[in-house]
This record gives C-alpha cells, structure tokens and sequence, in this order.
C-alpha cells in the first residue's frame, strides 16, 4: 500500500485483529503516532471537493461516513473520463470501446483482489454491494448447505443485512438462527461464541466491525474457532474495510464482502470475496446473460467463477470508479492514515464524554470510525435536526440494528462517523453543535 500521495512511505495500518482505539484511552497510539509520517490532512481534503461547502450557512462538517463516504476528484473523473470516452458493454464486444470497458472492469477485479490479500482475482464476484453478497451467499452456499434442524450462528452486532438474509433461509428451511451475545461494552462474548458452535452450525455469518458501535470484532480468532469444527464463515467487512487493511488469507475466512461505497467509491457496487473451491461448488445466483458459456432449450452450461454470479450487464461504471478507489487509497500511507483515524475518535470520544448528561454507547476495547452516543432527556433525531442546522451531519436512529440497540436497551443513538479526510476542527463542530442542542431543549 505504499505510493505517491498525502503522508508517504511504506508502513503498516491498524492490524485486522482488534486495533483500533479504546474509548478515550488509546494505548499504543502515542507509539505508533511517533513512529508514523504525518497525514496531511488538508492536502487530503483538497481531493474531496465534495466538502467544501456550507450548509445552512456554517461550513460542512460530514461525519455520517458510515452509512456512505464522500468519492474523491479521482473517482469522480474516472466516472465522467468512462461515460464520456469508453461506454460501452463489457465481455462480449469485438470494437475498442467494448475492449476498453472490458479491460477497465477486469483490472478492477485484479486490485480488489489486491487490496483483500485474495489468492487469485477469480476468487472476487461484483455485486451491488454488502447486503447483496450476503443474499447471494445465503441463497447459493446457504441454500444448499442449511437444512431442517440445521443452524446459522450470527452475533448480536450484526447490521439487518447480517440478520435478515440467514433469517430467511432459516425460515424457508426450517433451520434456527442463533446469536452470539455481546456484553455492555459492545464486545462479543467470545466464550460464548465458542460454545455456540456446535455439530448443526452449517455457517457463521458475523461483522468485522459495528456500524452502530465501532466495535472490531476479532475475526481471526473466530474464524479460527469454527474452523476448527470445520465450519465455513462470512465475514460483512462494510464498515471493516474503509478503515483496517483486510487480508482475507490471513483471516481465512470463506466469504468476505464489502460496499464501494463505502470505500470512497460509486454507489450500487460491492465486492463479494469467496474461496474459489467453495465459488466453483456453489451454484449460481441469478440466471440471465454474461453467467453462462452456452444456452439451450434443454440445457445450460455456466460460465466459469467469476462471471457465474455476475448475471446481466453489471454496474460497469461504477466498478471502474471502484478501481479509481482503491488506486487513491493506494497512495495513502496506511500507517500515517490509522494515526490519524486513531485521534480523531479518540478525540472525538473524550469531549463528548466530558459534555454533561451524554454518554458514550459502546466502549470496546478495539474500536474503529465510530461514535455513538445519547443525551439524556433528549432524543437522537431532535440531536441530529439541529446538528444539521450547525453545518454537521451526523445519523440518528437505529443504524439498520434494531436489535443491537434493544440489547442495549435504547431505541436509538446519535452517531457520528469519521473517515480519514476529518479534522478534529470538524469534532469541535460537532461539540459546540451538541452544545447548542442542550441549550435550545433546556438540558
Ligand atoms: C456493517 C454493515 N453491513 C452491511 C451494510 C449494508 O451495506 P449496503 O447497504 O452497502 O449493502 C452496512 C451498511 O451500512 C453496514 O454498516
């Protein structure tokens, strides 16, 4: 991950394994601040343009990066530079346009590979995002591997779309969904993971990190631990793979899938990561052009992995802007990046915490781009609407985890959520606006 750009030399980023930061005590931060280059920041920020505006007046302070980021100058050119010099359909046109589409689209899938530390850009199936590579895994893999009095092991952090897909096929197979519990920090019971798996779990499906928390859960210690029962594992990297390098080989996980969007890239694009023994086995998802290598009446034969799962003229685009961001997040020091995301929560953490009357949700020991928290006698969506007014914007609600938030006994929180191109001016803005909350609700 080294390579021209803001902050600039070879370093290691947070491990996939539980770094992160601690709530308002970051132990190892001030180390690793010191052995890291710095992150310029401001000449990040400059390749956003995105973020230079105001709202109702005030300038945009935007820490709602969780449910999407903004797309750098990079991603937004590759977009125009496709439509407006290259459009055309991909894998089956004999003309140059069709042959430069191709070759754009396929050299998107040799750097997802690269970015996840996959064996092979066979191994990488385009969707149209997380929850479509859950539903793809759920009724393909699933399908065919889940039956009655089987069970599907999920934990209590995960978004609906880890929920709802195996609940799904639970239903449909009679089949029984269990779930992992967590304790009131926000960290998966790990004792208790382990004693879930047992001789009916067909699959664990669990997310790398909490979108409503920040939480990283360890996956490769619980990807170890079904393994050993000889149990395949999907692991929703969507709020994983914006802030934590991701190497699937090292996690040795089965399935792992992510969200462009996320990413800093286009909407309506994802990646779904699967072993390929297990790609070739499974039987496709939908039927339809570009998934098959030859159609009859009476039979068809289907493509080779990839294309078996990628029916129908995908979202070429958006695949291609998907390249641009992995290419701009290639020339980011990943070390000086992870310093920077690292103090921006800590930060963040530590003034909310001291604002009277709020609390922090969700205090794990590994934590990563996330901040939750409520003000008491306030609700979160009237915290959010005035927030808005102040420039910042941040998400209200219950995140897509309903359930989660009813472990922690809340209907909903405030959430702010940072990406590397946030300041800790943009925290002081989200500070002095919580600030003006308290004041117009008289807390
Ligand atoms: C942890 C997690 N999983 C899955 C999803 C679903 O992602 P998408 O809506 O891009 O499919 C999200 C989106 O917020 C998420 O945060």
């Amino acid at each position: 991950m080294a390579g021209q750009g803001p902050g600039l030399q070879a370093g290691k980023g947070l491990s996939a394994e539980g770094a992160g930061v601690s709530g308002v005590a970051a132990s190892g931060t001030a180390a690793r601040r010191a052995a890291a280059p710095a992150f310029d920041v401001q000449a990040v920020r400059r390749d956003f343009p995105i973020l230079h505006q105001k709202v109702h007046g005030r300038p945009l302070a935007y820490l709602d990066n969780a449910a999407t980021a903004q797309k750098p100058q990079a991603v937004l050119d590759a977009l125009t530079r496709f439509y407006s010099r290259d459009n055309a359909n991909i894998h089956r046109g004999l003309h140059e346009l069709s042959e430069r589409a191709t070759s754009a689209y396929e050299a998107t899938r040799a750097r997802a590979a690269r970015f996840l530390n996959a064996a092979s850009e066979n191994e990488v199936v385009f969707v149209r995002g997380t929850t479509e590579a859950i539903n793809l895994v759920a009724q393909t893999f699933g399908r065919a591997r889940v039956g009655a009095g089987d069970e599907v092991l999920i934990t209590t952090l995960e978004h609906h779309s880890g929920i709802v897909p195996w609940q799904m096929l639970c239903e449909e197979k009679g089949a029984h969904l269990r779930v992992a519990p967590i304790d009131d920090r926000g960290e998966l019971r790990l004792d208790e993971f382990e004693a879930l798996l047992g001789p009916r779990t067909r699959i664990v499906s669990l997310v790398h990190v909490s979108n409503a928390l920040g939480t990283i859960n360890p996956v490769k210690s619980l990807v170890a631990m079904a393994r050993r029962r000889g149990i395949p594992t999907l692991v929703d990297g969507a709020q994983a793979a914006p802030h934590l390098p991701i190497d699937v080989r090292d996690l040795d996980c089965d399935f792992y899938a992510f969200s462009s969007h996320k990413l800093f890239g286009p909407t309506g694009v994802g990646v779904l990561y699967g072993k390929s023994d297990l790609l070739e086995a499974m039987p496709p998802y939908q039927g339809g052009g570009d998934m098959i290598a030859s159609v009859s009446f009476e039979k068809t034969i289907y493509n080779r992995v990839p294309h078996k799962f990628e029916a129908g003229t995908p979202n070429i685009a958006g695949v291609i802007g998907l390249g641009a961001a992995f290419d701009y997040l290639s020339r980011l020091d990943p070390a000086a990046r992870a310093v920077h995301e690292d103090d921006l929560l800590s930060y963040a953490t530590a003034r909310v915490a001291a604002i009277p009357r709020a609390r922090v949700v969700g205090t794990a020991r590994a934590k990563t781009g996330v901040l939750s928290f409520v003000i008491e006698g306030i609700h979160p969506h009237d915290i959010g609407t005035i927030l808005d007014r102040q420039g910042v914007a941040i998400r209200a609600g219950h995140h897509c985890a309903q359930p989660l938030l009813e472990r922690l006994g809340l209907p909903a929180t405030a959430r702010a959520s940072f990406a590397f191109y946030n300041t800790r001016e943009e925290v002081d803005a989200l500070v002095e606006g919580i600030g003006r909350v308290i004041e117009v609700f008289g807390a």
